[in-house]
């Protein structure tokens, strides 16, 4: 099978930190086809060699497991073209027709890693130029808009001129292995299948703490925060495969119609939910990995009044018969203590104690999602540290780590998402009607809190985030992971 990639924003940040090394990797891993075009879209004056030389050099400041040799390098360079482009001249769409003309590829995806306000552009602009053929596939990286109105624009122009079996809406958290071996733990085996509902679960967390800032992003994030960057995607994303109903086959529309009812089930937001639970943030000055850093107001690119959150708190609860009453809890923010991302399953605690320990760190399931990935199953068990007494229990846990398993060099998140893009499996992506719902679900928090202070909360950076939010899982007698 031969393809064509068009690369939007090949020049971008999106891709030389990500995208052309998950290529390189599937390149390196075979799993690349070979009768394949790379072509990086944008608005410089490169020829394919500087374009190449560009690549190369960046590959040096990027996490790949292992150094292209030249020659690793120039045979993957082969695949790799540039085109120049202003995207809103109709003539450069005609010179990239003529290119892709000159392969006829089996199949052509337009990858769209620009800026989101460029995506309405760039999609009527294809479809007048005729390159929207059924063996297109377009795929866009979020934000896909900024409320649930400019999604819906968005996604109204795109299905103009692609079907939604041709549109590939990225969220890179599903591509992660941690994200895939949830869907396996759920629906491979029937271990836990019964113990996965309201008579034995207490809570569930879902945190994705970052230890970085807004790095060279604070423009962008200014007018973003982290309920629009992070929580209306990524941590819903995991909330829908945490609270799903196990899908009748692994199709992509039969996951997605049961992860959009979970979207759906989400408890809306009233006034009185949102002062008790929700919880926003800012981080100021502080100590992260033994090393000051500035708080966010004084990051570059950011206003010195700004009121956007860098940590939200959230607790929820998804209406219906298998989850009504339990408590999801969802974290996020950055600048935090630590880069880990992980959810908690706390089971009940057992209905009669006939131990004399404390029964709280025990009855949990740990699904670590970075920095490692792996599964841990905390348990009691008998101790003997105490030799006359046999009745002390002492916490202990089975600890399953994927990459030791299966090896460190794992398919990484954009390796697989592209790659399923090249080969047209949607079971990863996002649907619109989804997107939507995850829009609906945050609206309510976001227009509270926009261009005000009221219940913004300082926090120093390299900690876990404001004291309210403790609070607000300490009200339900539970406490975070790492309060346990
Ligand atoms: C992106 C956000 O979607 O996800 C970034 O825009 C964030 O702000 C990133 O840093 C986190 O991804 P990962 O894979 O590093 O957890």
């Amino acid at each position: 099978m031969s393809f064509d990639l068009v690369l939007f924003g090949g020049t971008g940040d999106l891709a030389w930190r990500k995208l052309l090394p998950a290529l390189f990797q599937a390149f390196r891993h075979g799993t690349l086809p070979r009768e394949g075009r790379i072509i990086g879209v944008g608005r410089d004056d490169l020829s394919h060699e500087q374009y190449r030389q560009l690549i190369q050099q960046r590959f040096e400041q990027v996490d790949l497991a292992k150094r292209p040799s030249p020659e690793e390098f120039s045979r993957f360079a082969e695949l790799l073209q540039f085109q120049r482009m202003d995207l809103s001249r109709p003539e450069d769409y005609a010179r990239l027709k003529d290119r892709l003309a000159q392969r006829n590829a089996d199949q052509v995806v337009m990858y769209l890693a620009t800026a989101p306000s460029l995506f309405t552009q760039a999609c009527e602009q294809l479809k007048v130029a005729g390159l929207t053929t059924p063996s297109t596939r377009i795929v866009l990286e979020k934000p896909l808009g900024h409320d649930v109105a400019s999604n819906r624009e968005i996604n109204e122009t795109v299905r103009r001129a692609f079907s939604e079996q041709q549109i590939f809406r990225i969220d890179h958290y599903l591509g992660k292995p941690a994200v895939q071996n949830l869907f396996a733990l759920r629906f491979g085996n029937s271990l836990f299948e019964p113990l996965w509902r309201r008579e034995t679960i207490a809570n569930i967390q879902v945190t994705i703490a970052e230890d970085l800032g807004v790095e060279k992003r604070g423009a962008f994030y200014d007018s973003t925060g982290a309920l629009r960057d992070m929580v209306q995607n990524h941590a819903l994303q995991l909330v829908c495969a945490l609270a799903m109903e196990p899908p009748i086959s692994a199709d992509a529309d039969a996951i997605r119609d049961e992860k959009l009812k979970v979207l759906r089930s989400l408890r809306p937001w009233t006034p009185e939910l949102m002062a008790q639970h929700a919880i926003r943030g800012q981080y100021g000055p502080g100590t992260v990995g033994g090393e000051a850093v500035p708080g966010y107001r004084q990051e570059a690119g950011v206003s010195p009044e700004s009121t956007t959150e860098t940590f939200v708190a959230l607790r929820t609860e998804v209406a219906n018969w298998r989850w009504a009453g339990v408590p999801f809890y969802i974290r996020t923010g950055k600048r935090l203590a630590a880069r880990d991302a992980h959810i908690v399953v706390n089971f009940r605690p057992a209905p009669h104690a006939i131990y004399n320990t404390p029964l709280g760190a025990a009855n949990r399931l740990v699904i670590d999602l970075q920095p490692r990935d792996g599964l841990e199953l905390h348990l009691l068990a008998q101790g003997q540290e105490n030799r006359r007494h046999a009745h002390s229990l002492v916490p202990v846990h089975l600890d399953l780590d994927f990459d030791k398993r299966f090896g460190s060099e794992r398919v990484g998140a954009y390796e697989r998402l592209l790659l399923d893009v090249i080969d047209g499996r949607l079971n990863l992506f996002v649907r619109s009607d989804e997107q939507e719902a995850a829009w609906r679900w945050v609206e309510p928090l976001l227009d509270s809190w926009r261009g005000n202070e009221n219940g913004l909360r300082a926090y120093a950076a390299g900690s876990w985030g404001p004291s309210a939010a403790s609070a607000m899982i300490a009200r339900d007698g539970f406490c975070w992971s790492e309060e346990q």
